[in-house]
């Protein structure tokens, strides 16, 4: 299990843009799952950071100063810019994005941000989900679940959430509007899901691995799809433990499981962006943040996922907007 102390606090001068330039201090930074992975020295889709580092991770920021002609300062803008107060950015063209007027840094890291994008095109493009077919979310209270679990529901399916503990369950069938939701630290997941899908899952979207993914395995329909966004029940092991014993009902139900992960869809954010403001300003898709405070606590907030501690999409904030 990664631990606070695995992460260093360190001080230093504020850096100063070079001419032609800007300086950011980051806001809000927002904390995944996969940050267990970059620090993890094995080969991945993204390489590991390395030790002494600054922690890479997801932030919005705000502009202080600037002398570059496509940022003012003022200005909100959002990109990798770490586990850190201040980033200097050259003349060049930075890896940040301006938010538009009047965007909430809460949205723009969470439904808006990576995990709406990625519940989007994992749930509609790999998944392939058909109005009156049955969904199975797992991690459903979490910032990907939920939204995923919420577009399946708007596409017409019927759906259902395992997630840890009452509260979350309850959010799940009250807001969420999902039909049903297994808490699986207090019931008997597969039994549950024999219940509550005699025809079997037709889209089983996995955020957690192990044995969840073991029991909805058991259980799918005759072309299921099993979308692997995730397997966080898995991320803090040392070796990787055997896989799935019930995979061979794949080739039973001559069903597909896939994997993807979020950046290959980058030409398409927009699309996804695009609907799921409209579903949230329709009121369509409930939604949550847990916002702890102090980049001091940064490393306690990150282990929050692993306990299950975040109900929401988990961000920090940093500071307030100082201008
Ligand atoms: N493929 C991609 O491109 C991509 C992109 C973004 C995220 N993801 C994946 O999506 C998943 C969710 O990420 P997120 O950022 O939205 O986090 P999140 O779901 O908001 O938070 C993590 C949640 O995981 C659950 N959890 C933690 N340990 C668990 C365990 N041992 N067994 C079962 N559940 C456990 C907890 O919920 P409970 O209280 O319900 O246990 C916790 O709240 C992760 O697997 C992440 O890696 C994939």
């Amino acid at each position: 299990m990664v631990k606070e102390s695995d992460f260093a606090w360190a001080e230093e001068p504020v850096p100063v843009p070079p001419a032609g330039g800007f300086l950011v201090r980051n806001l809000m930074l927002a904390f995944d799952p996969a940050m267990r992975g970059w620090i993890e020295d094995r080969p991945s889709y993204l390489p590991p950071v390395g030790i002494g580092e600054v922690m890479r991770g997801s932030t919005v920021g705000q502009v202080v100063s600037s002398e570059h002609p496509g940022f003012a300062a003022g200005d909100l803008v959002q990109g990798m810019l770490g586990w850190q107060d201040w980033v200097a950015f050259g003349p060049g063209a930075p890896f940040v994005s301006k938010l538009p007027k009047g965007a909430s840094p809460t949205l723009a890291l969470g439904v808006l941000g990576t995990t709406g994008v990625t519940a989007y095109f994992g749930l509609l493009d790999v998944g392939r989900p058909k109005a009156g077919e049955t969904v199975v979310v797992s991690g459903a209270a979490g910032a990907t679940g939920s939204v995923a679990a919420q577009i399946a529901r708007i596409e017409g399916c019927r759906v259902i959430g395992i997630a840890g503990g009452p509260a979350k369950c309850a959010w799940l069938t009250g807001e969420c509007g999902l039909d049903a939701a297994i808490d699986y630290k207090r019931e008997d997941v597969g039994r549950r899901l024999g219940e509550l899908c005699p025809r079997g899952i037709d889209v089983f979207f996995d955020n957690v691995g192990g044995a969840i993914l073991d029991a909805a395995l058991a259980r799918i329909a005759l072309r299921a799809r099993v979308v692997l966004c995730g397997g966080i029940s898995r991320y803090n092991e040392e070796r990787p433990s055997p896989g799935p014993s019930n995979y061979l009902n794949l080739v039973v139900q001559r069903a597909r499981m896939e994997g993807f992960i979020v950046l290959d869809y980058a030409a398409r954010f927009g699309e996804a962006v695009q609907r799921l403001a409209q579903w949230v300003a329709e009121g369509r898709i409930a939604w949550r943040a847990d916002v702890q405070h102090g980049l001091e606590n940064a490393p306690r907030t990150f282990l929050r996922l692993f306990r299950g501690e975040n109900f929401g999409r988990q961000l920090l904030e940093i500071a307030s907007p100082p201008l």
